[in-house]
């Protein structure tokens, strides 16, 4: 079964939301690599085991940047699983279900990702005790609307899809529920790697965590009071020609126009910020030290935070988080 290891590691891969997936081809290359790829926002690598020198790759990567996490890829047998694990590998991918190193996996405690894509071997994993798969290879297998259907009957797992992920598709994938994380080679392309080219590398990183967050302005908020807020909504509505949403606590003009009818927080009013995840958001944002309320969040039927507002006003707004595809 899962175990709390499983959890921790594959809890932080999903908060990442990103992994890239890279064939080392030199293991010089290994430790700039890694670091190129937290410098980018993305403390995650998975090495695939494709030559001769990929453990030693991921020993160097260990050695020098111990807090990022390394998964070995590509992972056929038994004893790769060993071995990668004795260079310090902090999980195990492989491409198709495997009963035989998936059982070793668990035998040995490692956090294992195998490829099921089909319902037979999704069954095979959940019997297992998985709940998280790889969806390899996405695109070709029909991508997000397959990995949708798939979880029709199963609505447990999730998947880490790999294999044609895109800057540009990065969105679609990540603002699907059943989607842990995404990988691929896009934000390190084999090309960079062979050039070294290490600030080039960082820069896709970067592209590809503004993508995956995928963060723009959702609806500005007004405060009033009970007589205020309906006045302003229905001026707006009418100025702009927007529908007129009567609600709760406040009311609306389009989606883009909050007219509070009762305190909200902040000394001005409040700006929604929209992004695919809210929890990945915040993951991101406290990594670079950003603070929440906890007082002030919204969980929808499945206990999946939907939003939150940042601890700081900035020019006399509150800001909040909120879940958008
Ligand atoms: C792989 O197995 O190499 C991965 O799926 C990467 O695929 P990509 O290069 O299309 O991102």
């Amino acid at each position: 079964m899962e175990n709390s290891l499983h959890r921790d590691c594959f809890a932080a891969i999903a908060e990442i939301g990103i992994v890239p997936v890279i064939n080392i081809p030199r293991p010089e290359l290994a430790a700039p690599l890694a670091k190129a790829l937290c410098a980018g926002g993305i403390p995650v690598i998975e090495v695939t085991l494709r030559n001769d020198t990929a453990l030693e790759s991921l020993r160097r990567i260990k050695a020098e940047n111990p807090a990022m996490l390394a998964g070995a890829g590509t992972v056929l047998t038994c004893r790769q699983v060993d071995d990668a694990l004795a260079a310090g590998a902090d999980y195990i991918v492989t491409p198709g279900f495997n009963p035989k190193v998936v059982s070793h996996c668990m035998e040995v405690g490692a956090p294992v990702l195998p490829g099921c894509v089909t319902p037979t071997e999704i069954e095979a994993g959940r019997e297992a005790g998985l709940r998280l798969f790889k969806f390899f290879p996405s695109e070709q297998l029909g991508g997000v609307k397959t990995i949708k259907e798939l979880c029709g009957p199963y609505r447990d797992i999730r998947f880490v899809p790999t294999s044609g992920i895109t800057l540009a598709n990065i969105p679609a994938y990540l603002s699907c529920e059943h989607v842990a994380a995404v990988g691929g080679s896009c934000m390190a392309p084999a090309a960079l790697v062979q050039a070294e080219d290490w600030a080039g590398i960082t820069a896709l990183c970067r592209e590809a965590v503004r993508a995956s967050l995928g963060f723009r302005i959702m609806h500005v908020g007004i405060n009033g009071d009970a007589s205020e807020g309906e006045a302003n909504a229905r001026r707006f509505a009418e100025i702009f020609d927007l529908p007129y949403i009567s609600g709760g606590r406040s009311d609306f003009a389009g989606t883009a126009v909050e007219c509070c009818k009762a305190p909200f927080p902040g000394a001005k009013g409040h700006i929604a910020i929209g992004t695919h995840s809210v929890e990945r958001a915040v993951a991101s944002l406290r990594a670079r030290g950003v603070r929440f309320r906890e007082e002030f969040k919204n969980v929808d039927d499945k206990g999946r935070l939907i939003a939150v507002y940042l601890e700081e006003e900035i020019g006399g707004f509150a800001v909040h988080l909120l879940k958008c595809n």
